[in-house]
């Protein structure tokens, strides 16, 4: 049997298998596997420098893994795909990329854009939607984020929260099976990050298939469905979230999270 019905039959949305990462002579993943089914809410938590961003960048070939595949939607992917030049590894990589959305700390929005033209630019864009009908879907996601009022606003004129706000309703509106949100309170003062931790505990309940590079170990125990605490490179420990945070096992997620409640 053909290894992509598999993978769909398993019922995984995604599945990344022995991710590894090198950068020169630096190993930085060494072989991350994880499965998340529709509706999964998976945490990634770890020490600055562990891996957690490349990982998420790996599962959308932002970074070309050096090893392992992602399969999403049946179709696995592998770097020798995104190295090829030809025109059927291309589209492969961009169906990827519409399949997985990302939400990054600093926004990414386009500076010159307004709200609405910032969630319209993809689906115009890359989904060849009509500019209208593109407009008038950005509205409805910006009401879903809160931002009915800023939709005709540029970022420079919105606060952290409401960009970031932005950034989410841009990333729904390519209408992604698995977004991937790689710290995306950091960058906000602290009185802005709970409306960002609402819209996404709205859409974890939605049944969205998410993955949450998070530091608010509080909300990534109450949003998740799972908990991967990854060192060095390595998943070092996983599972449901409130075990993990009440009975850590391994020495380094215990003085990880003692260092987290400082
Ligand atoms: N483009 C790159 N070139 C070289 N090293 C990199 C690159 N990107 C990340 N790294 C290294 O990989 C390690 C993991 O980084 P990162 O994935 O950003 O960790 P985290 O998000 O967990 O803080 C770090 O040591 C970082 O310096
Ligand atoms: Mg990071």
């Amino acid at each position: 049997m053909n290894s992509n019905i598999k993978a769909l039959d398993t019922g995984f949305v995604l599945r990344a298998d022995k991710i590894e990462k090198h950068f020169a002579n630096i190993e930085v993943l060494r072989g991350i596997s994880l499965e998340a089914k529709r509706g999964d809410v998976i945490s990634l938590i770890g020490a600055s420098g562990s891996g957690k961003s490349t990982f998420l960048r790996c599962l959308n070939f932002l970074e070309i893994p050096t090893g392992g595949t992602v399969t999403i939607r049946g179709e696995t992917h592998q770097a020798s795909d995104a190295l090829s030049r030809s025109r059927a590894s291309k589209q492969k990589l961009r169906q990827l990329r519409r399949e997985v959305g990302m939400v990054f700390q600093s926004f990414n929005l386009w500076p010159h854009m307004t709200a609405a033209e910032n969630v319209m630019e993809g689906p115009v864009r890359v989904l060849k939607e009509p500019p209208k009908a593109a407009r008038s879907r950005a509205l409805d996601l910006l009401a879903r984020v809160g931002l009915s009022e800023r939709a005709d606003y540029r970022p420079s004129q919105l606060s952290g929260g409401q960009q970031q706000r932005v950034a989410i309703a841009r990333a729904l509106a390519m209408n992604p099976d698995v977004l991937l949100f790689d710290e995306p309170t950091s960058a906000l003062d602290p009185e802005l990050v709970g409306e960002v931790l609402a819209v996404m505990t709205d859409l974890a309940k939605e049944g969205r298939t998410m993955l949450i590079v998070t530091h608010e170990i509080a909300f990534a125990r109450d949003v998740s469905s799972k908990m991967i605490f990854l060192r060095k490179g390595l998943v070092e420990e996983e599972g449901p979230p409130r075990d993990l945070i009440a009975s850590p096992k391994s020495e380094e997620l215990q003085r990880f999270l003692a260092r987290m409640r400082h």
